[in-house]
């Protein structure tokens, strides 16, 4: 049934089995090796991919560069109007991009949509914010002398995105690098490379509707080593990059090294503290969603519950309950809850989490384990799982990107926030309670340490109108809403002398 409706999709978004690769717009630069895309819904072969060498990245470079001399001197509001009309194209492909993004990545279809969509509120986010990208006016401390800010382009963004949001995660950057004018370089993960093409292939529709340049945006898809020269290469004046903790302490220090900026969005560990003034049932809605949601490999996914202990053997017992009632297989049928993991390494790496979680003294409540037969032929489809855990496990301080839920037990709300807030990482949080002063608190400067910290909601599905990122090692980068969008420009401070004399600031005499 899938494989029928995919090859439709396939078709509408200019995927072949051929012919698919790195390009700028319009012009293919694919001379490295095939790679291949398979399905972890059903492992099959989607579409082989042409890889991009180092020659191939030098020819998008310079056409990025190109590109960029002629998209700056286009006015914002201009570029915003090129952002608009890709939004439009983004709602006319939504149901085939959003089901590629099932297909090839393994989330739920609700959940491909739910990433087309939010492509499309970025979009709007960043149409209205090129007609307002402001800078303050200040006064001078010298006579006839006026000072004010202004935001420039910075040139070449570079965008390299995982697997587990292959599209919206490269939406929020572009869309906002472009209407600051820069152009985009985007090297997607290998494992979901039919959906960049997929949004290549959407964006060089418009461009070319726009006679616009090629370049403005442009995809490499290639292995780590072009990777690593994207991250070394000083013409890409910032690097946005989302993945591991691992991969991205490297990615930060080399762009550092060479004094490029950096927006990093790595590892979370996310908890939401359930207390005694929770309303249960809203609490076990959230956890569900937050832990099992795209098979847990959200960076928000929720991995820890924080219970208090007056009603923990009652949350623990719905949560086992409601986890006997999750339907797992095809994502692309809608009454499943849960989806496959993106590959065999990742199904792995959940394994071994489980058996050392043993190790280490969990309990599990609600084992896990791969599932076997007709419906689970890739082999990448697990069964969320829950265990009894202390947080200071090393397992527990380490983020698992699969559905393994932790139970810790608490008994003051300080407890509580000192454990949430007891691990390297700091995405997201959260805070069930009707009371008002458990929620303050949570919230105050004593509370989360996280970028994200939410009452009445769990820890995923964040808004774009927001800054998206966290703290400690989830690597201090915001990108999407609010303000964000200053990463993206180089701000100058212009003094302007309109008088005949030339007075120093500090009241500093010099005369000659
Ligand atoms: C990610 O997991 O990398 O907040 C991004 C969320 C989504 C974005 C997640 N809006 O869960």
């Amino acid at each position: 049934m899938s494989s029928i409706s995919i090859s439709e999709s396939l078709k509408k978004l200019g995927i072949s089995t051929e012919n698919n690769g790195t390009s700028t717009g319009l012009e293919f630069f694919s001379s490295g090796k095939n790679i291949e895309s398979n399905s972890p819904v059903d492992g099959k072969l989607i579409a082989s991919i042409k890889t991009s060498d180092a020659n191939d990245y030098e020819k998008v470079l310079s056409k990025a560069q190109e590109a960029y001399k002629e998209f700056r001197q286009i006015p914002s509001p201009k570029r915003g109007d090129l952002v608009r009309q890709f939004g439009n194209k983004l709602r006319e492909y939504k149901d085939d991009l959003g089901k590629l993004v099932s297909y090839e990545m393994g989330k739920s279809l609700q959940e491909g949509l739910g990433e087309v969509q939010e492509m499309i509120d970025i979009c709007d986010f960043a149409v209205g914010l090129s007609r307002q990208l402001h800078g303050y006016t200040m006064h001078s401390e010298r006579p006839g002398h006026r000072m004010y800010e202004q935001y420039h382009p910075l040139g070449i963004v570079g965008v390299i995105s995982a697997f587990n949001f292959p599209v919206a995660v490269w939406a929020w950057n572009a869309s906002l690098a472009w209407i600051c004018g820069n152009v985009v370089v985007w090297k997607p993960s290998e494992k979901t490379p039919l959906c960049a093409i997929a949004c290549q292939n959407i964006f060089a529709e418009v461009a070319k509707e726009n006679g616009l340049p090629e370049g403005i945006s442009s995809l490499v898809i290639a292995d780590h080593e072009i990777g690593d020269r994207l991250v070394n290469d000083k013409r890409i004046s910032l690097v946005s990059f989302t993945g591991s903790t691992k991969v991205g302490r490297i990615v930060g220090q080399n762009v550092a090294k060479r004094f490029g900026k950096s927006i990093l969005e790595l590892g979370g560990n996310n908890a939401i503290i359930i207390t005694e003034n929770a309303d249960i049932n809203m609490s076990i809605i959230g956890a569900v969603f937050g832990a099992v949601g795209t098979a847990g490999q959200r960076c928000t996914s929720t991995r820890r519950l924080i219970i208090h202990e007056s009603v923990y053997d009652e949350v623990r017992d719905r949560l086992v309950k409601a986890y006997g009632q999750l339907k797992i297989g095809n994502p692309l049928d809608e009454s499943n809850h849960v989806g496959p993991l993106i590959d065999k390494s990742a199904v792995k790496q959940y394994q071994d989490s489980i058996e050392k979680c043993k190790a280490e003294g969990g309990k599990f409540v609600v084992e896990g384990g791969v599932l076997e037969g007709e419906n689970y032929t890739s082999g990448c489809y697990v069964k969320p799982c829950i265990a009894e855990v202390e947080n200071s496990y090393e397992i527990v301080q380490h983020e698992t990107f699969a559905p393994i839920l932790y139970l810790i037990k608490y008994k003051t709300l300080d407890e509580a926030i000192a454990i949430q807030n007891d691990v390297p990482q700091g995405l997201s949080s959260a805070i069930m309670t009707q009371n008002l002063r458990e929620a303050e608190l949570f919230l105050s400067n004593g509370g989360s340490d996280c970028g994200i910290a939410n009452v009445n909601i769990g820890t995923s599905g964040a808004e774009i109108g927001g800054a998206f990122g966290g703290e400690k090692e989830t690597g201090g980068g915001r990108e999407s809403g609010s303000d964000v969008w200053k990463y993206y420009m180089r701000r100058q401070t212009n003094t302007i002398n309109y008088t005949t004399s030339l007075p120093l600031a500090q009241g500093i005499k010099f005369d000659l």
